[in-house]
């Protein structure tokens, strides 16, 4: 049976959000953006872990876990998008529906920010919504494991 829990993983440097950048990033905390995720989800009956680490060695191991307990992943891989062919195979290895979220829009900001090594491996990519992309991800998920 599909596991009704979904892997929450945030990449480096979004532990500051809210003080971060604020004209790219807005002011929404990454605790506003995790509770918000985590009641949206509870609305379909899901449960969430939320990760967010600055290591990629600590996100490759939430997402390793995820397969034996998790039923889809919403990942803003931040920095790491666009660097990380590592993380890109751990989605891979895991098998499960992977929706890519940013917050600000790659597409416009520097080049360096256009390629993401993650997307290829989504079944969903979201940039530019903000905070609101995390919870259309959770609407995709949990229509996908209904
Ligand atoms: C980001 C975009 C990335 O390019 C950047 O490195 C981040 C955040 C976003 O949410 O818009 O840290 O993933």
């Amino acid at each position: 049976m599909t596991a009704r829990r979904l892997l929450l993983v945030n990449g480096p440097n979004l532990n500051l959000l809210g003080t971060r950048q604020p004209e790219i990033y807005g002011t929404t905390t990454l605790a506003q953006i995790e509770q918000q995720v985590t009641e949206t989800a509870a609305g379909f009956g899901l449960e969430v872990r939320a990760v967010q680490s600055n290591h990629e060695g600590e996100l490759i191991d939430a997402i390793q876990a995820a397969r034996a307990d998790c039923g889809g992943i919403i990942i803003n891989p931040a920095a790491y998008s666009h660097t990380s062919v590592a993380l890109r195979d751990a989605l891979s290895a895991v098998d499960l529906p992977v929706v890519e979220v940013h917050l600000s829009n790659i597409h416009t900001r520097e080049p360096f920010r256009h390629h993401s090594y993650v997307s290829a491996v989504a079944r969903v990519v979201i940039a530019g919504a903000g905070p609101a992309g995390y919870e259309y991800a959770v609407r995709y998920l949990a229509e996908q494991l209904s």
